[in-house]
């Protein structure tokens, strides 16, 4: 077996992921919707796995954070507290020439409408616009009136759903600090240059948890979940060289954070953000209690009242989607055949193992197969394949990264036994 050279590049994963039904892009019969996808059976089933497997870490296997699930159009004074609606916005330019739209601050990375080779402005015909701010928010309606008082958004994240809620958490679940509150769900951004596949989406899938501590020990904290969350992504496969972690110049950090850690995954596109860690202080309770007028701190049983610091582990499961697909691809030629395999680690593979009837149309091979299907089924996420030649069968499940096959054939109508095949060593 040897791999084939070549770098793994974005166009070679949407294509697998087309070919094999893990992602689609939306509204295709209409022409789709900039960058936005829909998810095929792997596809989801492959998110399920990520998602599984982050609230196992954050929730299951802690006493320390608890669940919560929040509305995605909350009160529109939550974003004025949080600062979204001053301040979440990117600088745009457009083009009268071309009519297309760039952030003015990644000029340097985009492309000339007219003349690609070219960056915007870089042509005597590029005719760009002064700078504008430009809020990332959704905007939406609540009710049948639409007038001022009726706008709301889309969440941008799910932290602030937590925030609003601290309150009912630390009384109602008795907590104490420090202690975590963990939220998956859609979160929405009016990307100005959306793009790379998913990795810059207008609709994801967030993964958040919001950790309050007390305010000596929060530097502490921030050190201890960027290491975790580092942990965590070599638990589950990805190559330690692709990975690095980026602490943010003080120039560059959010207007609430007073240190940041970006976790970098080695892209297609270079090293881009995976997800970030962020010392938050106790800019959001605050913020909340200003615009609410709800007391949001800790209250001891001995008189202490403090602030708590909040410590933010913020992710999206496309983005884990991506660097795992990347990190998971391989092509090479295996007795003089190429093959795709993907080497997902088999907690994130969509599906476990494969059923296979050497010969679809003996009778009693089928049976015994789908017998142990039936069997597997109940406990395990597999497949049953009957279709096509054995080859052809082994191909289709390496390219969608199932760890293991198991052919029924003679032998087994013999001995009851199955040829167990390894995905990544092929050894039977
Ligand atoms: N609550 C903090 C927050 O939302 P962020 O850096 O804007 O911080 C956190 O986003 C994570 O969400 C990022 O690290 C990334 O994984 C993911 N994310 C943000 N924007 C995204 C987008 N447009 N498409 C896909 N994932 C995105």
């Amino acid at each position: 077996m040897s791999e084939t050279p070549g770098p793994v590049t974005m166009d070679k994963i949407v294509s697998l992921c087309r070919r094999r039904g893990f992602v689609f892009p939306s509204s295709e019969i209409y022409g789709g919707l900039g960058s936005t996808y829909d998810y095929g059976h792997y596809g989801v089933l492959a998110k399920n796995n990520i998602r599984q497997l982050w609230f196992q870490a954050m929730v299951q296997e802690r006493d320390d954070i608890v669940a919560l699930d929040s509305a995605i159009i909350l009160n529109p004074a939550v974003w004025e507290a949080s600062g979204h609606v001053a301040g979440f916005s990117d600088p745009l330019v457009d083009c009268r020439t071309c009519k297309l739209r760039f952030r003015a601050d990644r000029l340097e990375d985009a492309q000339c409408g007219r003349k690609p080779s070219k960056r915007p402005g870089e042509t005597p015909d590029c005719d760009l616009t002064e700078a504008r701010q430009f809020n990332l928010m959704f905007q939406t309606q609540v009710g049948a009136v639409e007038d001022a008082s009726s706008t709301a958004y889309l969440r941008p994240e799910t932290a602030q759903g937590i925030f609003i809620n601290f309150k009912n958490v630390l009384q109602l679940a008795r907590r104490k600090p420090p202690f975590g509150i963990a939220q998956v769900g859609k979160s929405f951004r009016n990307e100005i240059t959306p793009g790379n596949f998913l990795f810059r989406v207008r609709e994801f899938e967030q993964m958040e948890m919001e950790f309050f501590v007390p305010p000596a020990d929060a530097e502490e904290w921030y050190r201890y979940w960027v290491d975790a969350r580092f942990d965590w992504y070599l638990k589950y496969g990805l190559r330690e060289g692709n990975l690095r972690k980026r602490e943010h110049g003080a120039e560059e950090r959010s207007h609430y954070s007073s240190g940041t850690t970006d976790i970098e995954y080695l892209y297609p596109i270079g090293w881009s953000e995976l997800e970030g860690v962020a010392n938050r202080g106790d800019f959001d309770l605050t913020q909340h209690t200003q615009f609410s007028g709800t007391k949001l701190e800790f209250v001891g049983q001995d008189g202490e009242r403090y602030t708590p610091h909040v410590i933010e582990p913020a992710v999206s499961i496309e983005r884990i989607f991506v660097a795992l697909l990347v990190d998971a691809y391989h092509e090479e030629v295996v007795a003089d055949r190429e093959r795709t395999v993907l080497r997902l680690h088999p907690a994130i593979a969509p599906v476990k193992a494969a059923i296979l009837p050497l010969i679809p149309r003996n009778e009693d091979m089928v049976t015994h197969a789908r017998g142990l299907f039936d069997e597997l089924r109940r406990r395990h996420l597999v497949e049953y394949d009957d279709s096509g030649q054995i080859g052809r069968r082994y191909r289709r499940q390496d390219e969608i990264g199932t760890p293991w096959a198991f052919t029924i054939d003679d032998q087994t109508l013999e001995d009851g036994t199955v040829t167990v095949r390894d995905r990544d060593s092929l050894a039977q």
